[in-house]
């Protein structure tokens, strides 16, 4: 069965058994049975083919190239252990996104540190933890240099204009929180060669969920300049320069798929005409949703169907299972577990049990007519799904289940009424009235 017109199709490794939607095979009613809902699953087959079409993108235009995975798309230890298993570094944001990067088996010769407005707490850890540091501004670098000297360090760069994705995602430009203009970055630099440190790299990240191949043409074209100033500089060619993440993944049907093709080549060819001689220079990238966003669904239980003018149809997920509707009002295509019926169903509202008006995930949706106790999928929630899931209105996060080469596991359990409160000293628990 294909999805109506209008909807936008899954990715090979899903598609409807039976009547039914099923991933690499597996019918998500049983899952849904199994492991109970609001359910994230995830097929290994369609990460792995993710990191390979990327890898074979970059590489075959620049040898020397390198994936880091945005450990905060989705941070599950067996996640990055599979993108571990496929060649992937890691790009963390938090200690303990390199702690897990860590202990999937990524060498700390291949994480980079990206933190925005580190304490020298987490400096400090990120030094001792031997990874190479992107500092967001030059003037944090006398600080870290206080706590003792990385081997490798880079330094963000705001290009000072943004190619923001569909949904507004704002990574740079005027008045953005991220990053340093060039020549204030070149400040760091010299600074940063005056204290011996030798390996040195430039970042960007101007621009998240793109799908026009023109951006990383542009990205290609900053850094290109951007590694000749720094030669100019430092006397050196930079070791690397990271070109960030923003690789985007179509939500809806009406979205082109990025032309990785394209892309990869625009961003490669400005990139060495901009930056020649560029002999020697790594080319990263840190893609954390074009890994990840499509190989997953969400799962979720219809709880009530408020008739009225919309419909409003409830279910067991909300915004504190996925978040970026009510923090983007992005769209997540949202497709009926049980199929699409003959008729051409009727437009509803999708809405969570939280108590706040912007808990919704989908306005004006055509669906079957739909019941309590009714599936649904909601498309595309690898990325920035369960990672910024929350207890909030104390409930418990949901789990998640990887679906793949051993069959279907899970790889976080369900949150317990236990769990919300693990923190709470036992002596401020009170205790149950009669
Ligand atoms: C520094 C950095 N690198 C990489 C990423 C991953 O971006 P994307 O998921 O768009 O590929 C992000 C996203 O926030 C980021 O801030």
């Amino acid at each position: 069965m294909t999805p109506p017109r209008g909807v936008l199709p899954l990715p090979e490794s899903f598609g409807w058994r039976e009547g039914g939607l099923a991933v690499e095979g597996k019918s998500l009613s049983d899952l849904a049975e199994r492991f109970g809902t609001p359910l994230y699953v995830t097929s290994e087959g369609r990460i792995r083919s993710n990191a390979r079409r990327l890898r074979t993108a970059f590489r075959s235009r620049w040898p020397a190239h390198r994936v880091l995975y945005a450990v905060k798309a989705n941070s599950n230890p067996a996640i990055v252990r599979l993108l571990r298993d496929e060649g992937c570094g890691a790009d963390c944001s938090s200690p303990s996104e390199i702690r897990i990067a860590r202990s999937a088996g990524v060498p700390a010769t291949e994480i980079l540190y990206t933190a925005a407005y580190p304490s020298e707490e987490e400096l400090g850890g990120a030094l001792d933890a031997g990874v190479a540091i992107n500092l967001d501004d030059p003037d944090l670098l006398p600080r870290l240099l206080r706590i003792g000297h990385p081997t490798t360090l880079s330094f963000r760069l705001n290009p000072g204009r943004t190619d923001a994705g569909p949904e507004g995602l704002r990574f740079a430009g005027r008045g953005s929180k991220f990053g340093a203009s060039l020549p204030r970055a070149l400040k760091g630099y010299r600074e940063a060669r005056a204290a011996g440190i030798t390996e040195l790299g430039l970042h960007t990240m101007p621009g998240s969920n793109v799908l026009s191949a023109e951006h990383f043409g542009r990205v290609g074209a900053f850094l290109g300049k951007a590694v000749r100033a720094v030669r100019r500089v430092t006397g050196q060619t930079p070791r690397f320069a990271d070109a960030g993440g923003g690789l985007g993944v179509p939500y809806r049907s009406t979205e082109r798929p990025l032309d990785l093709d394209d892309a990869a080549a625009r961003l490669t060819t400005a990139l060495r005409r901009e930056g020649e001689p560029t002999d020697g220079l790594e080319l990263w990238n840190e893609p954390g949703r074009y890994l990840v966003a499509d190989s997953t669904v969400l799962i979720c239980r219809v709880t009530h169907v408020k008739e009225g003018s919309p419909p409003i149809v409830g279910t067991d997920a909300g915004m504190q299972t996925l978040l970026r509707p009510a923090l983007y009002g992005a769209y997540h295509e949202i497709y009926p577990v049980a199929g699409y019926g003959k008729g051409p169903g009727r437009a509803v509202t999708l809405t969570g049990p939280i108590c706040e008006n912007t808990d919704i995930l989908g306005r004006g949706r055509r669906l079957p007519s739909l019941a309590p106790g009714d599936l649904l999928a909601v498309g595309t929630a690898g990325a920035y799904g369960f990672s910024m899931a929350s207890q909030y209105n104390t409930r418990p996060r949901p789990a998640e289940v990887l679906v793949g080469s051993r069959g279907a596991r899970v790889i976080r359990t369900r949150e317990t009424y236990d769990d919300l409160l693990r923190s709470v000293p036992a002596r401020e628990m009170g205790v149950v009235a009669e």
